[in-house]
């Protein structure tokens, strides 16, 4: 199929994403004090910028991890079928665990994972989204910790792409099609 045109109208400034994911590295820090290391599982790819500014911001030990669940492919549209395509490297049994994802938007995704994670027996396990697109939830699940409440929109860049496109825009901004 071949890509319409469109244009990226920016949402949330580069500044006002680092201020904020800052902040969520503050209640992050103070909700887990005193773990002797907490796992940080980026959700892959979506996360892989937030999670790099994100880590570096939290004052206590950390490990990182990966996670890939499959979701959109190339579409704009979400699946529900939930596939685990790369899994963690390390167990979780017993550990502090901190789910870091991109967007929830249906919820499919992070409510499959959450159960999978939640069967392998971590002692806690939290979540941090950076958007959250509430009026698109079909699954109730909400993470601990959310960068930003978004409108039904489709967005890119700061990590988030369209087609593999846009994910180093270093804003966030919503796809307008042209046609
Ligand atoms: P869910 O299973 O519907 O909650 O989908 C979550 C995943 O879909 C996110 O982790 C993103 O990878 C992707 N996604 C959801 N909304 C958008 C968007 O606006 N732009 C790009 N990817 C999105």
């Amino acid at each position: 199929m071949p890509q319409r045109a469109y244009v990226i109208d920016e949402m949330i400034s580069a500044k006002t994403i680092a201020a904020r994911v800052e902040a969520l590295a503050r209640e992050i820090t103070d909700s887990f004090a005193g773990t002797d290391k907490l796992v940080v599982v980026g959700l892959l790819r979506g996360s892989f910028i937030f999670i790099a500014d994100l880590v570096r911001e939290i004052g206590l030990p950390v490990e990182v991890d990966f996670l890939e669940a499959s979701s959109y492919g190339d579409e704009m549209t979400s699946s529900r079928e939930v596939r685990i395509l790369k899994d963690l490297r390390s167990g979780i049994e017993g550990r502090d665990v901190l789910v870091v994802e991109d967007i929830v938007d249906t919820g499919f995704t992070l409510s499959h994972v959450l159960t999978i994670l939640r069967a392998r027996g971590p002692k806690r396990l939290e979540v941090c989204a950076l958007l959250d697109k509430p009026a698109r939830r079909e699954v109730p699940v909400r993470a601990t910790w959310t960068g930003f409440e978004i409108p039904d929109e489709f967005v890119v860049g700061y990590g988030i792409d369209f087609a593999q496109r846009n994910r180093n825009l270093p804003h966030i901004g919503k796809v307008r099609f042209l046609e």
